[in-house]
């Protein structure tokens, strides 16, 4: 590998030649840009510890000379609806965008790489004939990845929002995310600063709030390159005015644009590899652009001493980066669609809104913001009713704002919290009042707040009431098919299995799908309920659960449909056709599998029997004892597969429109409504999405919720697929979760969120963001049957959510583990110096003039210290660390780095 040709002088191209000539001096490697030396965009690049800890250990000198000129600080502040909340300890450091570039430059100088600027790169064929080895690095727009696609398979995912990337010369102590609402929707700003004269300054917006806005008209114009959208410029400058504190927004060749997720099937084809911004990209509101570039880099380099053969080194390469690439695109997917519907959340109160911002791309959860800033937690736990136990709503039932029952409820989440948030004050980010416009430290939870008091109750632990139900906390045990039954009868083991699961802390659990006829059974193995013999032993079964305690009991019922005659599922959880099964009914004669039987269509006559199957399994569900029905209106089931219209092509009255396809669901859930108690709840389960071209869009899925829950349904239990076999589905933790999301904002009932949620980090922070009121975990309490009560316990949570069996009660304690009765030595002379959580970028020239105790400095735009000492000259430089400010704040500047913490994953 003596010919290395690098196409591209982006930050990606310039740190992998800088490191590949240092590893190996003797290297010929030479770089194309067709840009000048100094020609840039862009504005400030963002990193977190963990990059720069790699960075540091690479190349000393490079680290070294970014060092100097850092922005540093450890603050996210959000503001919204007129108030600023403020989270710490997160770990940022940024720099202007052109000094990387120079940086890297005059590093590649150093070490003798032969940069060519002006210089477009010859084609790619000509250049991997004449080298060992190129590396394309040559941005988003690849030219190198079009001429190599069949082999790169690149995809490229044009999204829904548009943004501009400016800078201002306003300088952010804070990574700063603005929501507003205007009358053409909401618009968003993701800002940090990058030096102590400018902060980068993204607009972004939905496309239909862009339009509305005006904003096509002047994007519109022909602009050459490098020329800005000045018109769009000023009007964001006047609409965003109140941040802007009378700084300008400055432009760099920008204009509207979408951002486009790059995602190539491989990186590399023969001597050619991709690298950064080539090989994939990132939404830019987790700020990994540049970063993820600069980790190509190094570990093309790294990969490339390591290996003995070329072929080698690029797989090694490509293994160790796509799976860390993709976790990054999976996180920032989630954000980015987060953004793209920001106008679901914009009802929140701001505690929970600032909390479902930061964890929006399920990276950052709730332990992981306790732990960077308990107080921001406390008063979000404290917002959403989660006071101490045994205050006004506590854990004890109180759950003032938490309590998220009954319809129409549930985005009234936070409104009660300041009653029960104790010194939280909500203030006007633009009034200039910046004293009372954030939660600060310490002035947030009951009894001091700050995680230094008693814990307040986890979301997940907080009761909640469905219909006239109470439910002792938030997760539930979804419906898991055992398949032991025999002749429609529960079996012992479905007993145990529901026996298991009351003693496991749970606050609602599910049977299994339990069929309504001998023909709506999904395999033969499957339990119904409709024999007075089935009806006894549910009533048997329910009775022997209640005596080990009173958690309420739901059932599942269900017609199977076209996936009734079915083989006990398999490892990839889905049945296939019995080869001497029964016959089948569905919406239209459609087989699961293309080789399967096809089920019959079902007359009219036949659908009226079906509903009054199902009233007659409820009626007997209600005398067997049953707290709260399930009806499964999800997964390809026979009622399912008259909603999707990929499984219905029918067209009398049952075909056709929603309003058609919703007509059996609506059929069903009326027969079954006239039947059981109205106090007890329905819950209804629907797969919101199919996965697969032509399904059930996102507007149905909310048309069919609100349908069902004006005929009744109590709560939605949102999952997703399983309608066809053809699906492809993302599956990745939480995947399902928007659903629930979405469900529940656009119908305001109760929503579970189901699906690869496994963690009670990951319930907790479900909850809390008020994406569903709860949490249903299968496979995992299947692990684990005692999943929530180890939950509790590992919390460190007692209270009334977490009751363990009495006999338990000496288990109820986490056992101490391996080497837990070592004791560990004092080996520190001094004391480590505690890390403040809150860091703010208070560069030399705009010193903090606000009083000490007036918390995080300057979150509230408008802060008028804070700007009639910005660009005040002469002002005296304040110390680093502000030691007679309050605890835990501390200012960041060039020159002063204290607790350099290491913390993974910025902006979120
Ligand atoms: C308008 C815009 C503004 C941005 N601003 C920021 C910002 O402020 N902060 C931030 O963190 N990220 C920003 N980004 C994202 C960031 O630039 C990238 O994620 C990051 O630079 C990726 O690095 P890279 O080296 O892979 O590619 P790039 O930085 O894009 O570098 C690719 C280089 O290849 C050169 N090139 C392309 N084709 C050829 C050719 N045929 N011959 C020779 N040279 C060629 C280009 O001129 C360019 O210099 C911005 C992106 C855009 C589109
Ligand atoms: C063994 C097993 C049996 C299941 N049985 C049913 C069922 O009877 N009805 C149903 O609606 N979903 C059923 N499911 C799906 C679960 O209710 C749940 O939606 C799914 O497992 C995703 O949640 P998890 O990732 O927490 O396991 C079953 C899942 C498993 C693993």
């Amino acid at each position: 590998m003596q010919r290395v040709a690098v196409i591209g002088a982006g930050p990606g191209g310039l740190y992998f030649a800088a490191l590949a000539k240092k590893l190996a001096p003797h290297r010929e490697i030479t770089v194309w840009e067709r840009d000048a030396r100094d020609d840039a965009f862009g504005f400030g690049v963002v990193f977190s510890d963990e990059t720069l800890d790699g960075i540091a250990q690479a190349d000393p000198p490079v680290f070294a000379a970014l060092s100097a000129e850092f922005a540093r600080w450890s603050d996210i502040d959000v503001r919204y609806a007129g108030q600023v909340r403020t989270c710490g300890g997160h770990g940022f450091a940024a720099l202007d965008r052109n000094r990387l570039r120079a940086v890297l430059q005059q590093r590649c100088a150093e070490l003798g790489v032969d940069v060519r600027y002006r210089t477009p790169a010859p084609p790619v064929a000509r250049l991997a004939a004449d080298h060992d080895l190129v590396v394309a690095a040559d941005g988003v727009r690849s030219a190198t990845r079009a001429a190599l696609a069949e082999a790169f398979r690149p995809e490229l995912d044009e999204r829904h929002c548009r943004y501009i990337w400016l800078a201002t010369d306003k300088v952010f102590e804070a990574f700063t995310f603005i929501v507003e609402q205007y009358d053409f929707g909401a618009l968003q700003v993701h800002a940090y600063p990058y030096s102590d004269r400018r902060s980068t300054f993204i607009v972004e917006m939905a496309e239909e709030a862009w339009r509305k806005a005006g904003f096509e008209e002047p994007a519109g114009r022909d602009l050459g390159r490098g020329q800005s959208d000045l018109p769009s410029v000023r009007r964001c400058e006047q609409l965003l005015a109140p941040h802007l504190d009378g700084h300008r927004l400055i432009p760099n060749a920008s204009r509207w644009i979408r951002f486009t997720t790059v995602r190539n099937a491989s990186w590399h084809h023969r001597n050619v590899v991709l690298l950064g911004d080539a090989a994939h990209t990132a939404h830019f509101s987790i700020g990994s652009g540049t970063k993820l570039a600069l980790e190509d880099a190094l570990a093309l380099a790294a990969a490339l001493q390591e290996s003995p053969s070329l072929e080698g080194a690029l797989a090694a390469y490509e293994a160790e980066r796509r799976p860390v690439v993709e976790s990054a695109q999976r996180a920032a997917q989630a954000s980015l669609e987060w953004f793209e519907t920001v106008g679901r959340h914009t009802g929140q109160g701001v505690e929970q809104f600032a909390f479902n911002l930061l964890t929006r791309s399920r990276r950052v959860t709730y332990g992981n913001l306790r732990a960077r800033d308990a107080a921001f937690v406390d008063a979000v736990d404290a917002a959403y009713g989660g006071a101490v136990e045994g205050e006004p709503g506590g854990g004890s039932g109180g759950c003032a704002g938490g309590e998220a029952a009954g319809r129409g409820s549930t985005s009234g989440d936070a409104t009660s919290g300041d009653a029960a948030c104790g010194g939280t004050t909500s203030g006007d980010a633009t009034s200039g009042d910046a004293t009372a416009a954030r939660t600060g430290p310490g002035g947030t939870a009951p009894d001091g707040g700050g995680g230094g008091g008693r814990a307040a109750v986890p979301p997940m632990f907080r009761p909640l009431r469905l219909g006239r139900l109470g439910l002792r906390n938030r997760i539930v045990v979804p419906p898991l098919a055992t398949f032991t039954a025999v002749d429609g009868l529960p079996s012992g083991f479905d007993r145990a299995q529901l026996a298991a699961h009351v003693l496991g802390g749970a606050g609602l659990v599910f049977t299994g799908m339990t069929a309504v006829s001998a023909q709506g059974r999904a395999t033969e193995r499957c339990p119904g309920l409709w024999t007075d013999a089935q009806e006894a032993a549910w009533r048997s079964v329910v009775r022997a659960v209640r005596e080990l305690g009173d958690t309420p009991l739901g059932i599942q019922l269900t017609h199977a449909g076209r996936r009734a005659s079915s083989t006990v599922p398999g490892p990839d959880g889905i049945g296939r056709a019995l080869a001497d099964g029964w016959p089948t009914l569905a919406a239209s004669p459609l087989p699961w599998e293309a080789a399967g039987p096809p089920p019959r269509p079902a007359a009219p006559a036949e659908l009226a029997g079906v509903a009054a199957d199902f009233a007659a399994a409820a009626a007997r569900a209600d005398r067997a004892g049953f707290d709260v029905l399930g009806l499964q209106f999800g997964h390809g089931h026979l009622v399912s597969g008259f909603l999707s219209p990929l499984t219905n092509h029918r067209t009398d009255r049952y075909g056709g429109p929603l309003e058609h396809r919703l007509r059996l669901a609506l059929e069903v859930l009326a027969a079954v409504r006239a039947v059981w108690p109205a106090g007890k709840p329905v819950v209804v389960r629907v797969s919101a999405a199919d996965w697969a071209p032509g399904g059930t869009t996102e507007a149905e899925a909310v048309a069919i919720c609100r349908a069902l829950a004006d005929a009744g349904a109590d709560a939605l239990d949102v999952s997703t697929g399983e309608v066809v076999a053809h699906q492809e589905v993302p599956y990745g933790r939480g995947y399902q979760v928007p659903f629930a999301d979405l469900i529940r904002h656009a119908t305001g009932i109760p929503t579970i969120a189901v699906g690869a949620i496994s963690g009670h980090d990951d319930a907790n922070s479900v909850l809390l963001a008020g994406r569903a009121d709860l949490v249903a975990v299968g496979r995992a309490q299947l692990y684990d049957p005692l999943w929530t009560l180890h939950a509790a316990a590992e919390q460190g949570y007692t209270g009334p959510g977490a009751r363990w069996p009495q006999p338990w009660q000496p288990g109820s304690r986490r056992p101490p583990g391996p080497g837990a009765d070592r004791v560990a030595p004092r080996l520190r002379l001094l004391p480590e110096a505690a890390v403040p959580v809150h860091r703010r970028w208070l560069p030399p020239h705009r010193p903090d003039t606000r009083p000490p105790d007036a918390g995080p400095p300057d979150a509230g735009s408008g802060a008028a210290g804070s700007r009639a000492a910005a660009g005040r000259p002469g002002a005296d430089p304040p110390d680093a660390g502000r030691p007679d400010g309050p605890p835990g704040r501390a200012a960041h500047r060039p020159d002063g780095q204290p607790g350099h913490k290491p913390t993974e994953a910025v902006p979120n």
